[in-house]
């Protein structure tokens, strides 16, 4: 048996305890009407949660790659022009998955740490006319979150469908699908859900699904493609598709369970407050943060390392001897940065104060 470990990195962070008792109930068949219930009621609280009446509200059965590919995959086809923006690892990852679609890529892109300005948008609509327009809310590589209402406003004046990858932002800040005219959005189960990863909640809007049907060649994923698992998960006869990850299933109804029980704005506080005891500490301590306040995530403490501090010597001291996982920097801010997560379960007073007193004792 695994010893239990502090998940304070960008991903995966700890469950609730009722999250991993759910998945310990015994197996049932994956088209059994007990399952098809399930599914339902995770579409309902998927949906409440997204904050939106999509009928196309659902998991795909991998992780939020996955819900990624499925956005892009099943809306480009070869020719199309997307403007994808970057401003971090997650939105060249979009690049190269819509390349791959055979789409033609235009794209925005902000230093890493900062935003995406909506001038840069603005001026990228100027001269393509995309099918799509994608951006990552929460960007964990850098710690940045993305407004996205006026850059929203300016994809649907061209009449372009914006995507949103939340894998991030889901259940841990403001994200509300339908009022900010989201058209199709992705997350993770493992992040601010505190569920196990291998799930990819996914989102379209009634455009999006226009969009999906109008297509004139096939999905080139056959794992993928909407127009095949949609059947799965919606319609009076249910038809196979593929063997759903029942276990997995029961720990996201469980986890969705907890979010609506705490509530949406109720569970934003608690990560904004537990971001700003965190904050309070580290600050005490002479570290500085890598983004200006007015784009920081609460869930994902991008924190610069003070010269001096042995960046792979420390976390190896948090994790063995303390059982406490923080996030090394990725690509140019290795060795530069930390990731501090606070996600879901981990959002709370008690597991900043234990990080904080760890970090005392070894630095
Ligand atoms: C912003 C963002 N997008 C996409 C992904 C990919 O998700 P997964 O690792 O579950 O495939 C991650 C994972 O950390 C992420 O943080």
């Amino acid at each position: 048996m695994n010893q239990e470990k502090l998940l304070l990195g960008p991903g995966p962070s700890n469950a609730h305890p009722s999250v991993l008792q759910a998945m310990s109930q015994p197996l049932i068949g994956h088209l059994d009407e007990d399952f098809l219930q399930i599914m339902a009621d995770i579409k309902r609280m998927l949906q409440a949660t997204f904050q939106t009446q999509n009928e196309l509200t659902f998991a795909v059965s991998a992780p939020g790659s996955a819900g990624m590919e499925t956005c892009l995959v099943n809306l480009l086809e070869p020719g199309d022009e997307a403007v994808i923006c970057i401003h971090g690892v997650f939105g060249n990852r979009m690049a190269d998955i819509a390349e791959r679609c055979g789409a033609k890529v235009i794209k925005v892109e902000a230093p890493w740490g900062e935003a995406i300005d909506p001038d840069q948008v603005r001026e990228a609509l100027k001269i393509c006319r995309p099918k799509l327009v994608a951006i990552v809310h929460a960007e964990t590589s850098t710690g940045v979150l993305q407004p996205l209402t006026e850059i929203s406003e300016l994809v649907h004046e061209v009449d372009s469908l914006l995507v949103v990858d939340a894998v991030t932002s889901f259940c841990g800040t403001y994200l509300n699908i339908d009022e900010w005219g989201i058209d199709a959005v992705y997350s993770g189960s493992q992040k601010c859900l505190s569920a196990p990863p291998g799930l990819s909640p996914v989102s379209f809007s009634a455009r999006a699904v226009e969009v999906l049907n109008a297509r004139k060649t096939k999905v080139q994923s056959w794992f993928l493609d909407l127009s095949l698992v949609s059947n799965y998960w919606q319609g009076a006869k249910r038809a196979y598709h593929h063997t759903a990850p029942i276990s997995s299933m029961y720990a996201l109804k469980e986890a969705l369970n907890l979010v609506l029980q705490e509530g949406l704005k109720a569970r934003f506080e608690r990560h904004l407050q537990a971001h700003k005891l965190l904050k309070v500490g580290l600050e005490d301590m002479g570290f500085e943060f890598l983004v200006s306040e007015e784009y920081r995530l609460p869930m994902l403490n991008a924190i610069k390392l003070p010269v001096g501090i042995d960046d792979q010597l420390v976390r190896d001291k948090l994790l063995k001897n303390h059982q406490i996982e923080i996030g090394a920097g990725l690509g140019g801010f290795a060795g530069k940065v930390w990731r501090i997560g606070l996600m879901g379960e981990n959002a709370r007073p008690k597991p900043v104060s234990t990080l904080l007193s760890a970090l005392k004792e070894i630095i």
